[in-house]
């Protein structure tokens, strides 16, 4: 890869992306980026936070703003709903970006949700989660140069 590539890590919560991003980073020695933390950072306020005290809608706005804005090379995981607006996928989407969805099976991904902290999780049952995962699925397809379904970490790293 060329040392100013910038590989994003897209897939639902739960995939995998900051796990196996932290994991390629070191691999690959590249920093590691989050786009969660860096919406953190710019908001003053954890995740949670934001999305209680301020709302979903400010939410996605710090969002966008920090993904379209971004320039800095390396491995950057970003949150699972980055996919839902057009402009966002539009930015991944652009040719120099390396996009790698994370498609892990819903049930390794509900296993991982269902009764966590994540604001998104907690205001929804396991079937509108479900449907959620569902309708997001063709999104991060359309994202996709490379999607890795878990086999092996190896055969991603050649891939890259
Ligand atoms: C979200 C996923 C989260 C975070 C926010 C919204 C979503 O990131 O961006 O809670 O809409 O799926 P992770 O995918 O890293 O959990």
């Amino acid at each position: 890869m060329k040392d100013d590539g910038m590989i994003f890590l897209i897939g639902f919560m739960g995939a995998g992306k900051t796990y196996l991003g932290k994991q390629l980073a070191a691999k690959l020695e590249l920093p590691f980026y989050d786009i969660d933390l860096e919406i953190e950072k710019k908001a003053n306020l954890d995740v949670n936070d934001i999305f209680t005290k301020k709302g979903e809608q400010y939410f996605r706005k710090i969002e966008t703003e920090v993904l379209l804005n971004w320039d800095k090379p390396g491995i950057i995981a970003t949150g699972g709903g980055i996919v839902e607006k057009e402009e966002n996928r539009k930015f991944l989407k652009q040719e120099l970006h390396k996009i790698i969805w994370l498609h892990t099976p819903w049930e390794i991904i509900r296993s991982r949700i269902v009764n966590s902290y994540r604001p998104i999780a907690v205001e929804r049952t396991e079937s509108e989660l479900f449907t959620l995962w569902d309708q997001r699925l063709h999104l991060y397809k359309e994202c996709a140069d490379i999607v890795y379904t878990g086999n092996s970490l190896e055969e991603l790293y050649d891939l890259i």
